[in-house]
């Protein structure tokens, strides 16, 4: 992870069309997306490595479980960022046909560095648009934490469509209702109240498309795009505990918006969040514990019911 304190203020097309109230279009999405990214490489894959489910499993781990271990299939990570799912299948099942595709290239090159001499093939493209993936010709497409992000979504999963064979899959990892992991939402409202002391309007208008953040507007949206295909969405929960300060940096890099405070509101930011996650127990060497959990939803969406072998 390069970055995760920057220190000037992110100031994108996206956020300020925020600021003056107004609706920001996909390109300033795009625009605001890659900046964080080119200042934060490798953040997501930090702060989701370090927590998991009740069976030890990452959100990486419990998304790739879709992936029948012994099959030689090909597989495509939409949004792959810097690979880490890329390389837990890579290095469960060599005979896998992997691909990453994502728009950002300082991402990418992380990737590419992770995955040098595997033969992986990582594209950089937009997901509504995959013009270097044929027909028909991947069995499972995953997505790992970047569907909340795309706007407009409808043309993402006319492309998923497109590129699945006829037996296909389609498992995306999101956000899962703020409801089932205790203490989320104080931590979402918390965060959310410092952006808005800069731009009100944040949360009113987020990223992407809200319809992919409620599991059944979520649902509705897939059955739409695959009328023909099954669809289940499971939750989980998946937790970390440690100095509390390491803790309250890794739950704010789950929030896109906190990003954008400046530095010295973003310490303060901190410094309170600590104070939300601190549990009563201390470390041997004295350390202030903290412990954060994040609700997380498996969406999967099978084409046929014959299950990929
Ligand atoms: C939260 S990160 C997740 C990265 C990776 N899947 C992971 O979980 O480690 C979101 C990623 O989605 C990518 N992304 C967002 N919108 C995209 C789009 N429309 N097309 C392609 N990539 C996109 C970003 O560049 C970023 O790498």
């Amino acid at each position: 992870m390069k970055n995760i304190n920057n220190q000037n203020r992110l100031n994108s097309i996206w956020t300020k069309s925020l600021a003056r109230n107004l609706h920001p279009n996909g390109n300033a999405l795009v625009d605001h997306l890659k900046t964080i990214h080119q200042e934060n490489t490798g953040f997501t894959e930090a702060c989701a490595s370090s927590c998991r489910d009740e069976a030890g499993r990452n959100s990486y781990e419990w998304l790739s479980e879709v992936v029948p271990d012994n099959a030689s299939l090909c597989v495509l990570d939409l949004a792959c960022g810097s690979g880490p799912l890329l390389k837990i299948l890579f290095d469960r099942n060599k005979n896998l046909n992997l691909k990453g595709i994502d728009m950002c290239p300082e991402e990418l090159v992380l990737a590419k560095t992770r995955l040098k001499n595997s033969g992986i093939n990582l594209i950089e493209s937009k997901a509504q648009n995959l013009t270097a993936i044929n027909d028909n010709s991947i069995d499972i497409v995953l997505c790992h934490w970047a569907l909340t992000l795309m706007d407009p979504i409808v043309p993402v999963l006319d492309e998923i469509k497109r590129v699945l064979t006829s037996e296909g899959q389609f498992a995306a990892l999101v956000d899962g209702p703020m409801n089932v992991a205790s203490g989320y939402a104080e931590v979402h409202d918390l965060i959310y109240s410092y952006v808005q002391e800069e731009i009100p309007c944040y949360g009113e208008i987020d990223l992407g498309d809200p319809r992919i953040r409620g599991s059944e507007s979520l649902s509705n949206l897939a059955h739409k795009a695959f009328p023909e295909a099954s669809v289940t969405i499971e939750t989980n929960v998946v937790s970390m505990e440690g100095p509390v300060t390491k803790v309250a940096e890794i739950a704010s890099g789950f929030f896109y918006a906190a990003f954008i405070l400046k530095p010295e509101k973003r310490k303060l930011m901190i410094k309170n969040l600590s104070n939300m996650l601190a549990i009563s127990k201390v470390s041997k060497d004295n350390e202030r514990q903290g412990r954060f959990s994040m609700p997380i939803s498996r969406l999967l969406v099978r084409q046929s019911i014959k299950s990929i072998k």
